[in-house]
């Protein structure tokens, strides 16, 4: 079993790699920093390897779909994501296209490179968010991305079931990673991310979907988010 996990160097995607890896899968990393990736190997030992590129470059897509044309793999995982903080017309529109190249247009661009080749048997898993779900002020680029994430994967799902490829939406909510301190959270709502990692091994397994919130607790709330007026939504997350 081969798998390819993107944004591999931290947070989920290397919780990810480290559980696939303990569950036997031969993991390819994809990063942009090196020393991180190296780390990572290390970490996890023969076996495996890895691949920097820059997701939110053409050349750094065209070389992730190369790799994944080499080998048959059984698994592709998309997690590499990035966000803007801030009010959208207050911070930097070059900033946001490039969330954009990330968070969707390296998705559908691996994504296809992965569908077009996959088996009976190969799964796809987006990593989106919950906030896919309900969108966040101050988050609004990063937001609609997930909800374009939630959205694709679930068409996907559909369309790939006949030819027995799974595609799921995983679904985290706050995750304690670099790039999400999470400090104006409650922490009963903060999941690590070995927790959303092995959500995310135990979804595949079960061939859940199309989308997994992951926690308990997460489903929970985006289920009453989602019976609130939109109005009211909003105004709570923002
Ligand atoms: N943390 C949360 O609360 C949370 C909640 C819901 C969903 N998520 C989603 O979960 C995923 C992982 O989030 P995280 O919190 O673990 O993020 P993180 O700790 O910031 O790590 C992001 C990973 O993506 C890689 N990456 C960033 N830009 C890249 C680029 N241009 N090309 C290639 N790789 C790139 C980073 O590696 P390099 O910097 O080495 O390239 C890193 O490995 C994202 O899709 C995020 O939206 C996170």
């Amino acid at each position: 079993m081969k798998a390819l996990v993107t944004g591999a160097s931290a947070g989920i995607g290397r919780a990810l790699a480290t559980t696939l890896a303990a569950a036997g899968y031969s993991v390819t990393a994809v990063a942009r920093r090196e020393d991180r990736l190296d780390g990572l190997l290390d970490a996890l030992g023969p076996g495996h390897d890895r691949l920097v590129a820059d997701l939110a470059t053409p050349e750094g897509l065209r070389a992730t779909a190369g790799r994944l044309a080499e080998a048959p793999y059984t698994l592709l995982v998309n997690n590499a994501g990035a966000a803007v903080h801030g009010g959208f017309a207050a911070t930097s529109l070059e900033d946001s296209l490039a969330v954009l190249d990330l968070n969707c247009r390296a998705v559908v661009t691996l994504a296809h490179a992965f569908l077009t080749r996959a088996r009976p048997g190969a799964t796809l898993l987006n990593v989106s968010s919950t906030l896919g779900f309900t969108p966040k002020p101050g988050l609004g680029v990063y937001s609609a991305s997930k909800a374009f994430v939630t959205s694709f994967s679930e068409t996907l799902w559909h369309e790939q079931k006949t030819r027995g490829v799974h595609v799921l939406a995983l679904c985290p909510g706050v995750t304690a990673t670099e790039s999400q301190h999470a400090e104006d959270v409650p922490s009963w709502l903060v999941q690590t991310p070995e927790e959303v990692a092995t959500r995310a091994l135990q979804a595949v397994r079960r061939r859940e979907g199309p989308t997994v919130v992951s926690g308990r607790r997460n489903a929970v709330l985006t289920a009453v988010t989602g019976l609130l007026p939109r109005k009211t939504a909003l105004s709570l997350l923002g």
